[in-house]
């Protein structure tokens, strides 16, 4: 490494760690990364969850180049331009009937909390301003930002922001490793826990709860499956109460389950759901909220003359960002990716839950091209210390996976092959019995 590494504060990272030996990544290309050494690397993570047609695919490539040579920026307020409109048409043929409306983000952390403030000023509009209070999950994460970081549910990602947004308050977690460990697909156990929405709403009463925030599949904190009828527990309990229901599918959207959205893939219709990460296949920031018809005519129709809404960004819908998810849609239909996780789920479904009886794994976990391995946490270490060193041993073998927590979380490229899920398993089974 030449270029000194002081100035470059980053993120989610062990700086000091880090520094003393950089993990660096140079070219990518398909489902391989290159390192500066030349080193090849299979990618096991997708990048960070987003790259789900793999790396540098020509077709969006070419349309980032052509776009940024043609019309490289455009303002969005009171303003348009032509791909942002295409875009969202595109999109809507990929959600669940009734979510045809789009706003744009740059990130999931916006879109989460875009769709927040759109619950909001929806349940104002509708004249019940005293519905204020937003239901977040245990174990959810919904980015970093600071309605995020409050609904979210994970504890480091919170202590050290003080109370951020008031009126907040969490679903217990779906995670019950005594009734479901070692399940193969969708947990059994565990649908009476949407039960926990009716102890919120005695505890507030329904009429001040505005929003309930889940992921379909909570991803980053450790590949958490949702039990069999749980979710549609939840939306037929905010659906009673009058509360909006909005799935994050940052993760699960762009077919990481094996249909485009999570939504689709456990029958479930949320009222909004919040996408980024597989928008563009990673390669130029956006994210975006899908809202249902209702909610966004009531701020045609409630709201006063001009503005509906006093929020944006100045990228939303960016034109080079619109370049990259259109190539990225096309690219996923003509390759059938959004679904090629149904396809593929048995021979990942097989190759990690063969893992089962090595030193400390405790649970296995899977669906779509997503899968997780869970450790016992080692005694009187700092948490997730033997997912992080397994994170280690496989970079050393040319594998990325990723730790979260105490879980070590694949989720590759949707063009994946088997040979490549074999090497990424194999790769994990010599390294996890090195590992103390
Ligand atoms: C479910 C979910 N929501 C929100 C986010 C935040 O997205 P971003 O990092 O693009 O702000 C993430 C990122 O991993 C996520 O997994």
């Amino acid at each position: 490494m030449t270029a000194r590494t002081d100035a470059f504060w980053m993120p989610f990272t062990a700086n000091r760690d880090f520094k003393q030996a950089p993990r660096l990544l140079q070219r990518a290309q398909g489902m391989h990364y290159f390192t500066p050494e030349g080193r090849e690397v299979l990618d096991g993570t997708a990048g960070l969850w987003c790259v789900n047609a793999g790396h540098s695919r020509p077709r969006i490539v070419d349309a980032i180049q052509r776009q940024v040579a043609t019309l490289d920026y455009a303002p969005p307020f009171q303003m348009g331009h032509p791909l942002a409109f295409e875009l969202a048409e595109r999109m809507v043929e990929l959600s669940p009937p009734g979510l045809n409306r789009v706003f744009f983000t740059n990130s999931g952390s916006e879109a989460v909390d875009s769709a927040l403030k759109i619950a909001l000023a929806y349940h104002r509009l509708k004249g019940d301003a005293q519905r204020t209070r937003l239901i977040g999950r245990e174990r959810g994460y919904h980015g970093t930002n600071f309605g995020g970081t409050s609904v979210g549910g994970i504890g480091p990602n919170r202590k050290m922001f003080g109370n951020a947004l008031s009126g907040v308050d969490h679903l217990r977690h779906t995670h019950d490793l005594t009734r479901n460990a070692f399940t193969v697909g969708q947990p059994e156990h565990g649908a009476e826990l949407a039960d926990d929405l009716e102890r919120l709403v005695v505890l507030h009463d329904a009429s001040t709860i505005a929003a309930v925030i889940v992921e379909p599949m909570a991803g980053s904190s450790g590949v958490l499956l949702p039990p069999k009828g749980y979710l549609q527990k939840l939306r037929d309990i905010c659906t009673r109460h009058g509360i909006l229901l909005i799935f994050d599918e940052v993760i699960t959207g762009f077919g990481r389950l094996g249909s485009p959205f999570g939504a689709q893939h456990y029958g479930v219709t949320p009222d909004m759901i919040t996408c980024a990460k597989g928008l563009t296949n990673g390669t130029v920031p956006m994210g975006a909220v899908y809202v249902n018809q209702t909610i966004h005519d009531t701020f045609m129709q409630a709201s006063g003359p001009g503005i509906e809404l006093f929020h944006g960004y100045t990228y939303s819908g960016h034109p080079v960002a619109c370049a990259a998810a259109l190539a990225t849609l096309d690219t996923y239909a003509e390759e059938g990716l959004l679904t090629r996780g149904q396809a593929m789920e048995r021979a990942m479904a097989e190759a990690a839950h063969a893992l089962k009886g090595l030193p400390h794994v405790i649970d296995i976990r899977n669906t779509g091209l997503v899968a997780a391995i869970e450790f016992a946490p080692r005694p009187n270490a700092p948490a997730g210390r033997r997912a992080f060193e397994t994170f280690l041993g496989c970079w050393d073998r040319g594998v990325l996976v990723r730790a979260a927590g105490e879980n070590i979380a694949i989720s590759p490229p949707l063009i994946i092959n088997e040979a490549q899920i074999g090497q990424i398993f194999q790769t994990l089974a010599e390294v996890i019995p090195t590992v103390a």
